[in-house]
């Protein structure tokens, strides 16, 4: 089955998709972008992702490429030309083709639009669950508005190269002050051997994931107690559980980070836990 793009208003092959070489998302990193996990044909958390969507466009000062309920016309539009059953579907607005100029292009350009959809097997996922993932520790490099989200992703890329060079699943990134941000592309987590989950306040130092906030959502009605705030490797390294979460990954338990073993060295309970309940809270529509 071939795979299809949304480009500016027209479905086209995968292949053949492309965007101008004036595209300021392509020169200058200039756009965001949201990834949405696809469960059984369907979104999870699409009204979150969205709100996320409209801030981070917000904050740059980019318009909309179009309205909430077209806008998730063509994600399921996407999906559906795709059949992606269990995958993610991604979309990125950039701030549109101009002739290159560092300053905005003149008002009235349009935003640029790409949407694509592709299915990703469940059990690759679960597979890793199961065993349980390594972390590393890296510097975080980044500006200081990962909040928004943005499609300059170089920092994150690197370290996540690192990551894979070294074995792990992940980096996770610490500030100059030694305290864990987030990942290279999740949320980071630990709970502590009273049994709360500590996780770092979403300020503009770290992306507010939409699994972060919905698994928020359960802790609440699972009677979990949540403590937003920082804490450093060798917390995270002595405490009794940790996990990394993105609407890709979900809930991820982590088994080591910088070689020390978490826990007892297996995949924690309350994270394994929170990863087979995530969608009886998530919304799926
Ligand atoms: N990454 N932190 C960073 C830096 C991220 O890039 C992501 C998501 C998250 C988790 O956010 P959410 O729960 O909304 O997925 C945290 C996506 C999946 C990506 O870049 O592919």
């Amino acid at each position: 089955m071939s795979r299809v793009a949304y480009v500016n208003g027209s479905y086209v092959p995968h292949g053949e998709a492309a965007v101008h070489i004036e595209d300021r998302g392509y020169q200058f990193a200039d756009g965001v972008y949201e990834v949405c996990e696809v469960r059984g044909g369907r979104l999870v958390d699409e009204t979150r992702h969205m709100d996320r969507l409209e801030r981070s466009l917000g904050e740059l000062r980019i318009a909309m490429p179009m309205a909430r309920r077209p806008l998730g016309m063509v994600l399921r539009e996407t999906v559906r030309r795709n059949r992606v059953r269990d995958g993610l579907v991604y979309l990125q607005v950039t701030r549109g083709v101009a002739r290159r100029d560092h300053a905005f292009p003149k008002p009235g350009t349009p935003p640029a639009l790409v949407v694509t959809a592709k299915n990703i097997d469940p059990s690759k996922g679960e597979a890793s669950a199961t065993k349980g993932v390594k972390v590393i520790s890296l510097p975080d490099n980044r500006w200081e508005r990962v909040d928004i989200k943005s499609v300059g992703l170089l920092p994150n890329c690197l370290a996540k190269q690192a990551a894979r060079e070294q074995g792990a699943y992940e980096a996770w990134l610490v500030d100059e002050d030694g305290f864990v941000t987030e990942g290279s592309s999740t949320n980071a987590w630990i709970i502590t051997k009273d049994g709360a989950l500590v996780t770092r306040y979403a300020d503009t130092g770290i992306l507010k994931g939409i699994t972060r906030t919905t698994i928020f959502d359960l802790c609440k009605r699972e009677g979990l107690r949540i403590e937003e705030r920082k804490f450093t490797i060798e917390e995270a390294q002595n405490a009794r559980e940790a996990f990394l979460s993105s609407a890709t990954t979900i809930v991820m338990p982590i088994v080591e980070i910088d070689g020390r073993p978490v826990g007892n060295g297996a995949p924690g309970s309350i994270a394994t836990d929170l990863r087979a309940k995530f969608h009886e809270v998530a919304e799926i529509v």
